[in-house]
This record gives structure tokens, C-alpha cells and sequence, in this order.
């Protein structure tokens, strides 16, 4: 599979190219917009009155993440979205996450409080691709990330998240051969990390974690040499950046690659107070928030995904306020993107 095989992608879903929002951004005018304290008094009285949860990933804006029930990575919001007692479920996040929550949860309404809010990786592959690869590969495990669409999932036997790549892949039997989608980079450490020489591994990425490369690390490095790193498994860095966690040289063994809810895991038990952050901008907020003694610099003032920042308190509360924007997935997909879903939630 080579690059410009992904050059032709579309999306499955009904709302905006991704990659189009990504360099045409929509920013929220601060002017005519109510007030915050307003904003979270309307949205509390409408979350109790309608029996609602809001979930938020750690990349959502700081009043976002403050006002919600749950806040965390994919992983966590997958495990809440599937056990909530609510009726109604605000995902604020991108719209992959939404969908995974209406699969796991069928019988209550998912909303997203922006429907353009997608995902520049989750569109790196469609259905279409996905069966075109697994003809060229009868009798492969596939294993997606949960950054695909609900029709990706469809074609999957597994799905997996960032936090739980390896131990999917690893307790698949040696002897089948894996396509690994969609992100080359999550790909290429998963391979490394297992040691599995049966992994074949599609060539997408996400366009915020792909700028990230051994130039910030090493700009980073010399600006901060006493920081410990935590590294997200999608970042463009990653080959280079498995030196830095290599057991072999001490010196150099001040680098993680973690999921963000690891990140904040390993920030927690950690004995370091200085951190540098290679992963999307919003994961600074909840690890300032619950770290107030310890110090936190971003790998890049860039990395920033504006696909997580289209939620606003505003949106938020209209979501609420006027049930939208619901996200459904066909019975018929859905049925077959859970069962990818509840092996990789058996697994853990
Ligand atoms: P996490 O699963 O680590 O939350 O990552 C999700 C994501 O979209 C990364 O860009
Ligand atoms: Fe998708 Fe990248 Fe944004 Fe995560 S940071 S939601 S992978 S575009």
C-alpha cells in the first residue's frame, strides 16, 4: 500500500472533509456569546432535567472538559459510554468517538454538540479500502483503531485504542498475519514493540500527531533536558523516539509513549515534576489541573486538533437544549462494528 493509495478518501459519514475543516478551521466569534456562568447554569439544569451524561476527551477545550461527567482517552469514554445509566449521552469529542458510543450503546441517544467534528485518521480508510485490502489478504486478522468509522469497524475483527494496541495484537495467535489500521505510526510501534514479523501495517496518519517529529523532540530536549517525555503512539517521532525508552542506554530513558489516559496515569505515580507533552495542546489542562505541583511544557505550540475544538460551551448547551445533533448508525453496521468493539472490551 503506498501513499497515494489514500489520496482518493472519502468519507462515509454525512458531514464535512475533515481535511478541508483542518486547513479552513471555524472559529467561535467570542463576540455575541453568552456569558460562561450562564452557559453551565443552562447546561446543568438541562442535563439533570433530560437525565443526560457529558462525556469529554482530554483534548476538548478547558470549559469542556470542566463541566463534564467523564473526561478521558478513547478507552475510558468507550467503557462509560457502555455502562452509563443515562438516556442521553453528549459526546463531546470527534465524530468516530460518538459513533462508537451509539454502537456500544443502542438503546440510548448519543449526541455530538458539532456533527463537522471529525477525524483527519478516521478518514485515512473507508469500508471500500478496507475490503479491497483484505481480498489481497484472505485469512488476515484485521485490527483497527478505534479512529474509523462506524463502517470501518464493520470489517474488523478487532478494534483497539492506544492504550491497548499491544495486548490486542499480542493475544492474537502467532500464527495469523494482522492488517493494523489505521495509523502507520501506532502500526510501526505495535510491530516493534510485539516483535511480530506478520503485521502489515495501512499507511494513514493524523495530520496533528504526524507534524510531531524528532526535530520538536530534540528542540524540546535541549530547551528542557531535566523533563521526562510522554509521547503519544501516533506521533511522526515515533522510531526516533523509541531511543529515548530504550532500556539499554540509562541516559537516554526519559521518554514514555503513552496513551493520554496513561499520560495522566504515569504522571500521577510519577517521582519527576517536569514533563514535556507530545500529543494534541488539550491534554495540558487535565494534567496541570490534577498536577498543580508539577510542570508541564507542550512538545509545539502547533499541535493543536480543530476537529476537538469546534465544541464550545455554546454548542454544548444547544446540543442539549434542542437534542442535536443525533448520531445513528444503521442496525445493520452497527450489529457488526460491536462485535470488534466488546473483543477488544473482553480483552481490557
Ligand atoms: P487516545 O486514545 O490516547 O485518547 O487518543 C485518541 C486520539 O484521537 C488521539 O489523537
Ligand atoms: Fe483525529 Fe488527530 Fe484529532 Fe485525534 S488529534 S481526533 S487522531 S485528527
Amino acid at each position: 500500500m503506498n501513499k497515494s493509495d489514500l489520496s482518493n478518501n472519502s468519507l462515509s459519514s454525512s458531514f464535512s472533509d475533515p481535511l478541508t475543516i483542518a486547513k479552513n478551521p471555524v472559529i467561535p466569534s467570542k463576540r455575541n456569546m453568552p456569558n460562561n456562568v450562564q452557559l453551565v447554569k443552562e447546561i446543568l439544569e438541562l442535563k439533570q432535567e433530560k437525565n443526560a451524561v457529558i462525556l469529554a476527551h482530554n483534548y476538548q477545550i478547558p470549559e469542556v472538559q470542566d463541566i463534564a461527567d467523564f473526561t478521558g482517552d478513547s478507552l475510558g469514554l468507550s467503557l462509560e459510554a457502555a455502562k452509563t445509566t443515562a438516556d442521553l449521552i453528549v459526546f463531546c469529542g470527534v465524530y468516530f468517538m460518538a459513533e462508537t458510543a451509539a454502537i456500544l450503546s443502542p438503546e440510548k441517544r448519543v449526541l455530538i454538540p458539532d456533527k463537522n467534528a471529525g477525524c483527519s485518521l478516521a478518514s485515512s480508510i473507508t469500508a471500500q479500502q478496507l475490503r479491497s485490502w483484505k481480498s489481497e489478504h484472505p485469512n488476515s486478522i484485521v485490527v483497527s483503531y478505534v479512529n474509523t468509522t462506524a463502517a470501518v469497524k464493520a470489517e474488523s475483527d478487532y478494534c483497539c485504542t492506544s492504550t491497548n494496541a499491544v495486548k490486542i495484537v499480542e493475544s492474537i495467535p502467532e500464527k495469523h498475519q494482522i492488517l493494523f489500521l489505521p495509523d502507520m505510526f501506532l502500526g510501526t510501534y505495535v510491530q516493534k514493540i510485539t516483535g511480530r514479523k506478520n503485521i502489515l501495517v495501512w499507511w494513514g496518519e493524523c495530520h496533528v500527531h504526524a507534524a510531531i517529529g524528532s526535530k520538536e523532540i530534540s528542540k524540546a530536549r535541549h530547551n528542557h533536558p531535566k523533563a521526562k517525555f510522554l509521547i503519544h503512539p501516533e506521533c511522526g517521532c515515533i522510531n526516533s523516539a523509541m531511543y529515548l525508552t530504550s532500556e539499554k542506554d540509562p541516559s537516554t530513558t526519559n521518554g514514555k509513549i503513552l496513551s493520554t489516559g496513561n499520560m495522566e496515569k504515569y504522571v500521577r505515580e510519577s517521582q519527576s515534576t517536569e514533563f514535556v507533552v507530545a500529543t494534541e495542546n488539550g491534554m495540558l489542562h487535565p494534567l496541570r489541573k490534577k498536577n498543580p505541583g508539577k510542570t508541564f511544557y507542550p512538545i509545539s505550540d502547533q499541535s493543536v486538533c480543530e476537529f476537538m475544538k469546534m465544541t464550545n460551551l455554546e454548542k454544548l448547551r444547544n446540543s442539549l437544549r434542542e437534542n442535536i445533533f443525533e448520531v445513528k448508525v444503521p442496525e445493520r453496521i452497527a450489529k457488526q462494528a460491536r462485535i470488534p468493539l466488546e473483543r477488544m472490551l473482553a480483552i481490557k
